[in-house]
């Protein structure tokens, strides 16, 4: 494909003493361009509807029921269906961690690793709507990204922290039915798509990655209940930091074990003899070949490595103190109500909660049943977004906007794919269409891209400025 930097030379060495004759081949597959693929969102729509209205060809990736690799010349992030949150483009490989965890509606589930937020929408799709979704990113900045993949996504269920994972496991110990910890990797997997990725990487890189990541994974594991699941995965071929992270994982934690995985077409078992320390060759390793590994050689994929491990015993999740809901006054019940009972057509959700920012705005969020209390740590969102309550109005979010569905809205201007209007309310501009005055849902063959409020015969645009097309 011929990217600007080029391979590191002592990757290429350790790989073609690892891959033997599978080096060939394996170079071979580096050299490609990688396959686009989009997930589709099911809390907005069906897999079989979506495919009634895809613009492009949709070819199943075999370990994801709403994945599809597409051919390169399509256009899905430049798609209204995309600002819509209808999919996520997301590496192929990737998809396999939420299938192999596979959360059950009702679970609480953490993703500890969590941002931009890929492996965070999968999850939340298979929840659809029941549990709670904890979304945790260490990084400020990229725990704002993350809150706008899960509004965009249409969330409701969801609380996003930016927390340490010690922090975390000091709270909730045994809290979680699922936890995934998508570690941060030397990234060699994505030596296919990204330079910067071969310019950081070094052999003292990989080794670091592989303390970094023992350290989370021991956090993580307090998080589980007894009976719950762990999910580990990296981006990387580096064994120190797959077969060896969790070769050492299993010595230090006896109450885990390696869940084998449902084989699917395109996976292959990960290496028991590329785990090198502790005594690996012992044959207690052999259940190592119980991880996944992708090789973009074996499958259309970038490389990856997957392992699910069962804390063993049986009891229910930490009985943890819920979120508290604020009572709202009268003044903001009545701003709220205002807006909602002639528009909306659900019930304002009962558990609210108000988030003061000054003396005069405070933005109002619904929490999830079984919302956590997370007072004292960083909290980006403590659930579901609905709007801001500012001097006695209240102005609805961009996240109630793109969670609810079409019908559940009385006044809506739909645009079919196509339509000019559309190109300019996601361009930010100002609509010339006549109409009652007041808030209103833009939508896109049904299904909505943001508010809009109608004074005399335009529409005021309210799609956030931060997402407008250039
Ligand atoms: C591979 S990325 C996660 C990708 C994400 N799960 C997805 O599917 O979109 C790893 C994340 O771990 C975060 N991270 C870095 N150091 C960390 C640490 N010590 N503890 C927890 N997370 C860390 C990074 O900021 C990064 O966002």
């Amino acid at each position: 494909m011929g990217r600007e930097t080029a391979l590191p030379l002592t990757f290429l060495g350790r790989m073609a003493a690892l891959l033997d004759e599978e080096f060939v081949p394996f170079m071979a597959a580096l050299n490609q361009t990688p396959v686009p693929a989009i997930r589709i969102n099911t809390l907005k729509l069906s897999v079989a509807d979506f495919a009634a209205r895809s613009p492009w060809p949709l070819t199943p990736i075999p370990w994801c029921d709403q994945g599809f690799f597409l051919d390169r010349k399509a256009n899905a992030g430049t798609h209204p269906f995309h600002d819509a949150g209808l999919y996520y483009i997301q590496d192929p490989s990737t998809m396999a961690v939420a299938t192999l965890l596979a959360p059950q509606p009702g679970q609480r589930v953490l993703d500890l690793c969590a941002s931009p937020g890929g492996k965070t929408t999968h999850m939340a799709s298979l929840l659809a709507g029941q549990g709670v979704l904890v979304a945790n990113e260490i990084n400020r900045d990229r725990a704002e990204v993350l809150r706008r993949t899960l509004e965009r996504w249409g969330i409701r269920n969801a609380v996003v922290l930016n927390e340490t994972p010690e922090r975390l496991a000091e709270r909730w110990p045994g809290g979680f039915d699922r936890v995934l910890v998508d570690a941060p990797c030397s990234g060699e997997g994505m030596f296919r798509k990204k330079d910067d990725a071969r310019t950081y990487w070094s052999e003292a890189h990989v080794a670091g990655c592989a303390l970094r990541q023992t350290g989370i994974l021991d956090s993580a594991a307090q998080l589980v209940r007894p009976g719950g699941r762990l999910a580990y995965a990296t981006c990387t071929f580096a064994p120190e930091e797959n077969e060896g992270v969790i070769w050492r994982f299993l010595q230090s934690h006896p109450d885990f074990e390696l869940v084998e995985p449902r084989w699917l077409p395109g996976f292959a078992a990960g290496r028991p003899d590329w785990a090198t320390w502790p005594a690996a060759a012992d044959e207690q390793a052999a259940c190592l070949a119980n991880t996944v590994r992708l090789w973009p050689h074996k499958a259309q994929a970038e490389g990856h490595f997957i392992a699910v491990l069962q804390r063993h015993g049986n009891e229910a999740p930490l009985a943890w103190q819920p979120a508290e809901a604020s009572k709202l006054s009268e003044a903001d019940r009545q701003a709220v109500n205002a807006f909602w009972q002639p528009l909306v057509d659900i019930p304002l959700p009962e558990r609210l909660t108000l988030h003061v920012r000054d003396r005069h705005t405070a933005e109002l969020l619904a929490l999830a049943d079984d919302a956590p209390d997370a007072s004292g740590l960083r909290i980006v969102r403590p659930g579901w977004h609905l709007g801001t309550v500012r001097k006695g109005r209240f102005e609805p979010s961009h996240a109630l906007a793109v969670s609810l569905k079409a019908d559940e809205v009385c006044t809506r201007l739909d645009e079919p794919i196509g339509s000019e209007l559309v190109t300019r309310y996601l361009r930010g501009e100002t609509l010339p269409v006549d109409g009652p005055p007041g808030w209103l849902l833009v939508t896109v063959a049904g299904f909505p891209l943001g508010w809009g409020k109608r004074v005399g015969s335009t529409i005021k645009n309210h799609y956030p400025r931060v997402l407008r097309w250039g």
